[in-house]
């Protein structure tokens, strides 16, 4: 039995979790930035890293007091090192590595993405490989099969926005409130989800890639009108608040079945393209109720297992990161106190 301490920081949570061997998790704790980046419709990187400068310790403290553990107790530290928001991701790694350090025990540095596809295990039952892994955050969305949490090979990813970010600025556009995608999938319940016509992606029939940019341009001008004039004078001539509550749900769910569609649709290419046993479906998106619903049928349809990990595991968390951590040292990838925080990283370049 082996204790991990896991710590995240990569954007706008800070996070900390205490987690036995890979799934057992004793604590998690999550402090949430939302309220600091509402005012600015997106995550400002300056704020939310003093931001986590003020949590980390207290966050740490609450997740060893949660878990009924001193530092003492603990046998290393995992602590998400990449992608994300540089200024942010230093906090974490600073922390674990004086943490790893003063207390002499392994740290291991985790990708993001890897964890937020090894979190469906957590509390929950071993994952069966070869898996075909969803990933749809506010900064990521990509497709990747998995032979093993620790080896992944991307298959396809987004062009331009994440779906997450596509929900956040529908949920700006719409006036529905910050974050978006929680704010879109309320607004949608009362909208007719077929009363506008909004364009899903295909980038060609062999691409798993993902785009939705078009997508949210579309959503502007359904929502605001067609502009009038030209170049910087060009104005549009309504805003949302102009429009009825019903033709925003309307607009709200319209948006959503698109998004999600665009979503399900790439995951069964995938799984008609790679044979696996399991889909998994990571990150915060996941979180949406209409997507959720979608994949079960579609993994139905597949005959293979679906594993979406509880809300709590899909949006940023700690578990994720120490669970993975643990099966990371396990592996013989333990880092020294010159780790790296990187705001890219390819999720082949961190299994490599
Ligand atoms: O994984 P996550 O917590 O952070 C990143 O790594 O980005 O994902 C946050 C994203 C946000 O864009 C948020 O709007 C979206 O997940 N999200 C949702 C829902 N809950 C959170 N999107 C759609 N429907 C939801 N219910
Ligand atoms: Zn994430």
């Amino acid at each position: 039995m082996s204790l991990t301490l896991g710590i995240e920081s990569s954007c706008d949570e800070t996070a900390a979790a205490v987690v036995c061997d890979d799934r057992d998790v004793r604590s998690s704790i999550v402090a949430t930035q939302h309220e600091l980046h509402e005012l600015y419709n997106g995550v400002v990187p300056e704020i939310a890293s003093r931001a986590h400068l003020e949590c980390i310790g207290p966050v740490v403290d609450e997740a060893l007091k949660v878990a009924g553990v001193s530092l003492g107790d603990l046998d290393a530290i995992a602590v998400g090192h990449a992608p994300g928001l540089i200024g942010s991701l230093l906090v974490g790694v600073s922390a674990a590595k004086t943490l790893s350090w003063s207390l002499g025990i392994p740290l291991t540095g985790v990708h993001h993405l890897l964890a937020h596809l090894h979190a469906p295990a957590l509390d929950s039952e071993a994952i069966t490989y070869p898996a075909v892994g969803l990933l749809a955050s506010g900064g990521h969305t990509s497709l990747t099969v998995q032979h093993g949490p620790l080896e992944a090979r991307l298959l396809g990813r987004t062009i331009d926005d994440a779906v997450g970010e596509a929900f956040d600025k529908a949920g700006t556009l719409l006036e529905a409130g910050y974050p978006g995608g929680p704010a879109i999938e309320r607004l949608a319940q009362d909208g007719d989800d077929r009363a506008v016509e909004l364009p899903i992606a295909n980038l060609g029939h062999d691409s798993l890639d993902f785009s939705f940019a078009g997508l949210k341009t579309a959503l502007l001008y359904a929502t605001r009108g067609t502009p009038v004039g030209r170049g910087q004078n060009a104005r549009f001539p309504r805003t949302a608040s102009d429009l009825t509550q019903q033709r925003r749900a309307d607009l709200a769910a319209s948006f959503q079945r698109c998004a999600i569609e665009a979503l399900t649709r790439r995951a069964h290419a995938a799984l008609e393209a790679t044979p696996v046993k399991t889909l998994l479906g990571g990150g915060g998106v996941l979180c949406n109720t209409l997507l959720r619903t979608s994949l079960t049928a579609l993994a139905d349809r597949h005959g293979v297992a679906l594993r979406i990990a509880p809300p709590a595991y899909c949006i940023d968390n700690a578990a994720m990161i120490a669970g993975l951590g643990h099966l990371s040292i396990a592996a013989g990838h333990i880092d020294g106190t010159n780790l790296q925080a990187k705001a890219r990283l390819s999720i082949e370049d961190a299994t490599a």
